[in-house]
């Protein structure tokens, strides 16, 4: 059983929530019926362990700036890492960026096989939809499980994650501009990003003004997450960030630092930091955690 205590540094506190996010993952896959064999097998491969766990700390994140209780949070964490470990899946396979290595070890369809990487994104996906349509902490509130639901989809589909990694497929070898790279990384990788901090909000009070401060935060460290993922990829090793330094490079990707340079690229990193901080610093205190995940965000060595 793990305990939260009110004394976390904030490495404590990150530490905490990932092994909590773990636990819950794993309990929720228990749920289901473990056949086929093989099947579970790559779900449990590709969901548990890994990752850094982020787009769920930024659930409790956001969820203590706004006071509220943990429990109506662990099912959106759950999804939002359920959700984004379908994407990961979905985008190292052949006909995607084709990458062999992801987290440290084999991508998906390296360990098993295409067929059943692709099926087993499909079903991370609708598990994830299931675990808010099923939980029993949503049984009072009926209307924030709707908007939760709505969210999700939303962040995800055309206009979100999907629509975005479509566009990012068709960024090869062609002339782009920093705008459209910003539009594409709003969607592929910033719409997730957003719907983990917003969706806690349903549950709150919060005045029109206070949600557009959330939505500035969430929209910069969104943006600020994908230039330095590229970033990443372009100044550290494979062993470091776990996944092949050369992907961009071998797809002939357009992205922040080939299009407006290293430096530059730094230089917006700290720019959509700044306006994140910005944005939160009425919420005082509550807000500290989230502006530290921003923080990591930026500095990030994996
Ligand atoms: C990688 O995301 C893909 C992007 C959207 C940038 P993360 O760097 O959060 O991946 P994990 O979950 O920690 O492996
Ligand atoms: C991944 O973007 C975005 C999504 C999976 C939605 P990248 O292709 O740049 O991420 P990595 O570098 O493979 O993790
Ligand atoms: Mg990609
Ligand atoms: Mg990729």
């Amino acid at each position: 059983m793990l305990t939260y205590k009110q004394k976390y540094s904030f490495d404590e506190k990150f530490d905490f929530y990932k092994k909590y996010i773990n636990k819950n993952i794993e309990s929720f896959l228990k749920k289901y019926p473990l056949n086929p064999p093989r099947l579970i097998d790559a779900i449990r491969y590709s969901s548990l362990d890994g990752g850094k766990r982020l787009r769920a700390i930024l659930v409790y994140a956001s969820g203590e700036l706004l006071s509220i209780d943990k429990k109506l949070l662990d099912p959106i964490a759950v999804a939002v890492e359920l959700i984004h470990s379908f994407s990961l899946i979905h985008d190292d396979l052949p006909s995607m960026d084709d990458d062999d290595l992801r987290r440290g070890k084999p991508s998906l369809h390296r360990a098993f096989d295409e067929g059943t990487a692709i099926l087993t994104g499909d079903i991370l996906q609708t598990i994830a939809f299931d675990i808010v349509i099923n939980s029993k902490e949503y049984l009072n509130f009926p209307n924030q499980r709707i908007q939760l639901l709505r969210e999700l989809a939303h962040s995800i589909g055309l206009e979100g994650m999907t629509g975005g990694q479509y566009l990012d497929l068709n960024l090869e070898n062609i002339d782009i501009k920093e705008n459209d790279l910003i539009d594409i990384y709003t969607k592929k990788t910033g719409s997730l990003i957003r719907a983990s901090i917003i969706m806690p909000s349903f549950f709150s009070e919060l005045k029109k003004n206070d949600i557009e401060k959330l939505e500035i935060f969430s929209t910069n460290i969104g943006l600020a997450y994908q230039i330095k993922d590229d970033l990443l990829e372009v100044e550290h090793t494979t062993e470091m960030i776990g996944k092949n330094i050369n992907s961009d490079k071998k797809n002939k990707k357009n992205t922040f630092p080939s299009v407006i340079g290293i430096e530059q690229s730094k230089n917006c990193l700290a720019k959509y930091n700044r306006i994140a901080l910005d944005a939160i610093s009425k919420f005082g205190e509550k807000g500290l955690f989230l502006k530290s995940l921003s923080q990591l965000i930026i500095e990030r060595e994996k």
